[in-house]
């Protein structure tokens, strides 16, 4: 089938086969990225959902490959957050706006699931909605966050290729990997997954893939971000700025398919696009994406969280990333959410 015609029937029919996903992934992407970008606008409408995003702990016991958080980096400079501290970051944000608070982590023991239940009843208390990012944690733990008040929970699969998977994290479990995703689903969560895009033997089949168990799978959530190297990773290469912009323009292409597949949910502009492009987030939100996640954390924090070099806004303040995007989105005549944004299940 040509592209028009695959695109064209996502229209009515949104249980598109692989072969017809790997060509979309194949084309140049153009007609894609409108038919996406007509399908946010009429599922979800005009609104960009800002999530202030709090980066509390950079200390993580994993050894993912591709990021700087690894536990086998020793030249990162480590820190955590005191909860006086983290209550004090999304009160700000609260401040500044903010509908949604995400606190985000490496796995870190320090924060048991008593120390996490006490900060995440103490920012419910200021009404907004809180999504969580700490990674694999026990079904009971999860559950204990969900009663205490956390509203989300993201985690990627990363990959749904279970070889690549278990190459990209020593000592981890592809099944182990599933199984959080569907216990927060069971929990009752609004529930993200996403992947990344570039990693090493990665191919379009994979994407595809991907692709396919998000749809399957519901999420509420789905994030996808370019692979960029760290270079205190096994993974690092100076790549050339060609392959870079493919990279992006493949990320562009695998979110604004998982748009039409998955037609209501929320989809962000990630941190990584505009890391490689610098109007990666603006043209996301012009191809699918309906969130946007600025970082609140305050100070030297920003630059210590380095899962990736480059990182942007690192030396701005969240005050000033929050005039910045708020300029950025409504400059395309978008308007700035003032709703908690949630998923709405039609
Ligand atoms: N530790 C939690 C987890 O892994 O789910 C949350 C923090 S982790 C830094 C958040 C996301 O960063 C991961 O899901 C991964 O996709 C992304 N990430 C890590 N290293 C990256 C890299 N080098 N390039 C792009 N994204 C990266
Ligand atoms: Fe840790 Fe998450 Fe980075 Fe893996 S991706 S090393 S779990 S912070
Ligand atoms: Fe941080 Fe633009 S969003 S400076």
């Amino acid at each position: 089938m040509n592209i028009k015609n695959i695109l064209e029937k996502t229209k009515t029919d949104n249980n598109i086969s692989h072969s017809d996903i790997v060509e979309l992934l194949n084309s140049d992407g153009e007609l894609l990225f409108k038919y996406a970008d007509e399908c946010r606008r009429q599922y979800v409408g005009d609104d960009v959902h800002l999530r202030g995003l709090i980066e509390f702990s950079n200390i993580c016991k994993n050894p993912c490959k591709y990021c700087g958080l690894r536990n086998e980096n020793h030249k990162i400079s480590r820190y955590r957050l005191s909860e006086d501290e983290i209550i004090d970051f999304a009160s700000r944000g609260v401040e500044y706006g903010y509908k949604t608070i995400v606190l985000q982590s490496g796995e870190d023991k320090y924060f048991t699931q008593e120390r996490m239940c006490k900060i995440i009843s103490r920012i419910k208390e200021m009404d907004v909605a809180l999504t969580l990012s700490l990674g694999e944690k026990s079904y009971d733990e999860y559950k204990a966050y969900k009663e205490a008040g956390a509203d989300r929970y993201l985690i990627r699969i990363e990959t749904t290729d279970k070889t690549l998977y278990e190459k990209m994290h020593p000592g981890m479990n592809f099944e182990n990997r599933l199984k959080c995703l569907q216990n927060l689903q069971e929990i009752g969560f609004e529930t993200g997954s996403g992947c990344l895009v570039g990693l090493p033997e990665q191919t379009i089949d994979s994407l595809a893939n991907d692709i396919l168990y998000f749809k399957n799978s519901d999420f509420d959530m789905i994030g996808v971000g370019p692979f960029i190297p760290h270079p205190e990773t096994p993974l690092w290469k100076d790549e050339s700025n060609e392959i870079k912009n493919k990279r992006f323009e493949l990320s562009l292409k695998v979110m604004a398919v998982i748009r039409l597949l998955l037609r209501n949910i929320n989809i962000p502009a990630t941190t990584a696009m505009e890391t490689i492009n610098p109007n990666g987030r603006i043209i996301a939100l012009q191809s699918g994406a309906n969130v946007v996640m600025p970082n609140i954390t305050e100070g030297e924090y920003r630059k210590q969280y380095e899962i990736y070099p480059n990182k942007i806004c690192v030396n701005e303040s969240p005050s000033m990333c929050r005039n910045c995007i708020s300029a950025k989105i409504k400059s395309i005549g978008r308007n700035i959410s003032q709703s908690k944004g949630f998923r709405c299940k039609i």
